[in-house]
């Protein structure tokens, strides 16, 4: 008698160690999260909010047809500006909307740097 519940006392034991390797298993596998790739929906959606009250009296953002100047739509997907052929990147439009030209103002004194590149987040969308 004594001798069986030594060996079930030793069973539970093997039984808790299997449980503990499971458990560190399951914690260490598995995809990571937080690599972002995609663009944040909340920024893209207080961008598209900036576009329509500082972008969009000049630009379309659902038509590549001019107004006062280009549309945007299909700029990201085209790679490069077509003012000056630079590569639509996030810093070429950084400097681009701070700055603008001799025909778009300049924002660098009307937007908050956060708000330029939530408005970049939404442009890259178009
Ligand atoms: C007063 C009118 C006006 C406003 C407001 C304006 N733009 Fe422009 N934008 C222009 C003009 C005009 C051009 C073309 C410049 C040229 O041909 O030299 C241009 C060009 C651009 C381009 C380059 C497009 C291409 O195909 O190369 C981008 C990107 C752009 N604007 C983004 C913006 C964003 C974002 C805003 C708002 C923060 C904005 N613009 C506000 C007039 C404006």
């Amino acid at each position: 008698m004594k001798r069986s519940f030594a060996l079930l006392g030793m069973a539970a034991l093997a039984c808790a160690g299997a449980l503990y390797a499971q458990n560190g298993q399951t914690k260490s596998s598995g995809p990571k999260k937080g690599a972002a790739t995609k663009a944040d929906p909340a920024a893209v959606a207080h961008g598209k909010e900036i576009f329509s009250q500082k972008c969009g009296i000049c630009h379309f953002d659902t038509s590549d047809a001019k107004k006062i100047g280009p549309g945007l739509k299909g700029l990201n997907k085209r790679g490069t500006f077509s003012v000056n052929n630079n590569k639509v990147t996030d810093e070429n439009l950084k400097a681009w909307i701070e700055h603008g030209d001799n025909l778009m103002p300049p924002f660098k004194d009307v937007l908050e740097d956060a708000q330029i590149k939530d408005v970049i987040a939404y442009v890259k969308t178009l």
